[in-house]
């Protein structure tokens, strides 16, 4: 069976504040989510990919993309909409709807992986990709947190402090088997950024596997000055 991956890419970037959405934005003349979706299928691990971006953005993506696209790598854009959840269920449908792949049955494992974590090392997704060949419904990377988490009320006073050795921070790509992920998004009411947090919903379990410091993602000026100093270490 085959590995598809959704990349939810139609966000505005506003924390990045770089004036045009941030998956269209440049590390060292590459976008992100061109670098995004070339990780995904030179890992190895993904057949097919499914690239959503906003709407004014789709024929900019699809000439980027092309070169990625092939007899054996079907490479699909589509539009996104105005939350995460939105965006990340219409690459569910474009990728169930296309005419060459018509159901999402044809698929073992599908991943969601966001265009803003676009220096993910190809381990980090092949890692992701067995655990659910191996049987996981569900697969999220994680690292162990660094600082001490505290949980505060509304008016910021601490009500409690988890034992940081039980948590994990989150990163993508998320894997699921297909019917567990369909089915969480279809009884999805709500927004979410964490796509396994749905699954978790629903009464699955989530498996853990271990991510990558690389599979960061780019929020801030900050971090995009970090990925920029990771592609070329010589830099100032
Ligand atoms: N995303 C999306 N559709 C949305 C919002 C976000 O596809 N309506 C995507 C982003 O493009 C990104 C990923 O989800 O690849 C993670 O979101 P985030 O890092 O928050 O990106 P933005 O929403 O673009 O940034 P910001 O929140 O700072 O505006
Ligand atoms: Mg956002």
């Amino acid at each position: 069976g085959r590995v598809a991956a959704v990349v939810p890419a139609a966000g505005s970037g506003v924390r990045l504040g770089a004036g045009l959405p941030k998956a269209f934005v440049e590390l060292h003349g590459r976008t992100m989510l061109e670098r995004a979706v070339a990780g995904l299928l030179t890992s190895g691990a993904v057949d097919d990919v499914v690239a959503v971006v906003p709407a004014d953005r789709v024929a900019q993506a699809e000439s980027e993309l092309a070169h990625l696209r092939d007899d054996d790598h079907l490479v699909v854009v589509t539009t996104g909409g105005a939350e995460r959840t939105d965006s990340v269920r219409n690459g569910l449908a474009a990728l169930t709807a296309h005419r060459r792949r018509p159901r999402a049955a044809v698929y073992d494992v599908l991943l969601v992986h966001d265009a803003a974590r676009c220096l993910t090392p190809p381990d980090a997704i092949r890692r992701v990709v067995t655990a659910v060949r191996g049987g996981a419904v569900a697969v999220v990377p994680v690292l162990p947190v660094v600082d001490t988490v505290k949980q505060v009320d509304a008016d910021g006073y601490v009500v409690g402090t988890p034992d940081r050795a039980a948590l994990r921070a989150v990163q993508t790509p998320q894997g699921f088997a297909p019917d567990v992920l369909l089915a969480a998004y279809d009884a999805a009411g709500d927004v979410t950024t964490d796509d396994a947090g749905l699954v978790e919903r629903t009464g699955d379990r989530v498996a853990t596997v271990p991510g990558d410091p690389l599979a960061f993602k780019i929020t801030t000026a900050d971090d995009h000055a970090r990925a920029l100093a990771e592609l070329d270490p010589g830099a100032p």
